[in-house]
């Protein structure tokens, strides 16, 4: 990582530990429409183990625990994850919810082949360089187990903010202090080379609106 691209992360890790102390559970508490189409992908697959990245204050990861499955959410910012503890507790789900602070740049603490399924919602988009973001994709890969399944969303280069704001450069735009890497189809391709790519749906959400794709892609068997 370089000391420019390490500066912008620090930065927007300080960035959501604030903006989720200002707006404790900004998300809501319904789960994401890409949580409830993974959901019933993950059931169908004979999933029990999800790992959340990026879970924020949890609106996805509770609806998961609802739902019966085991989740490990993880996200770089404390603040959403106490959010997400005191929610679990509230819903009675503490028992299927576990949470670890975790910056996706660094390797992901789990042993191999160690879950069923992996969801990240809007987290692959976030100030991650090209070459972090396929690390990423190889660590997913590596603790799915052989047939798992991996949901992810992220904002794309359709999105009305694409380059909008100040540009970091590989695609990286911040607008009102967000830094986001928007996708081309051509990343998302490239991140599904050793798998098997099911499915790249486009969809939106909220205001603005966000323009997202939504991509489900599962480990060979
Ligand atoms: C757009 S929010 C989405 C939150 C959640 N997935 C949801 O939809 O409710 C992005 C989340 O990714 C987290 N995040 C951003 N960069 C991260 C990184 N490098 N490592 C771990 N989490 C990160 C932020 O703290 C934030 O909670």
């Amino acid at each position: 990582m370089s000391e420019r691209e390490q500066g912008l992360g620090d930065v927007q890790r300080a960035h959501w530990q604030q903006i989720y102390g200002w707006h404790p559970g900004m998300y809501g508490e319904e789960p994401s429409d890409p949580a409830i189409h993974a959901a019933a992908v993950f059931g169908a697959a004979g999933a029990r183990k999800v790992l959340e990245l990026g879970a924020g204050h949890g609106r996805d990861a509770l609806y998961f625990a609802r739902q019966g499955f085991s989740v490990l959410a993880t996200d770089f910012s404390p603040v959403g994850l106490e959010q997400l503890r005191e929610a679990a507790a509230a819903q009675d789900v503490t028992e299927r919810v576990t949470t670890a602070v975790h910056d996706v740049r660094e390797p992901l603490p789990l042993a191999d082949a160690a879950v069923d399924a992996v969801f990240a919602h809007m987290l692959l988009c976030m100030a991650l360089s090209t070459q972090e973001i396929h690390a990423l994709a190889a660590e997913v890969r590596r603790v799915l187990r052989p047939g798992g399944v991996f949901v992810y969303t992220v904002r794309h280069t359709g999105d009305a903010h694409y380059q909008a704001g100040a540009g970091h450069g590989d695609d990286i735009w911040e607008h009102g202090g967000f830094a986001v890497h928007f996708f081309s189809r051509d990343l998302v391709d490239a991140l599904a080379g050793s798998w098997t790519l099911v499915e790249v749906a486009a969809f939106e959400e909220g205001g603005l609106p966000r323009r997202l794709w939504r991509v489900t892609q599962t480990v060979p068997r």
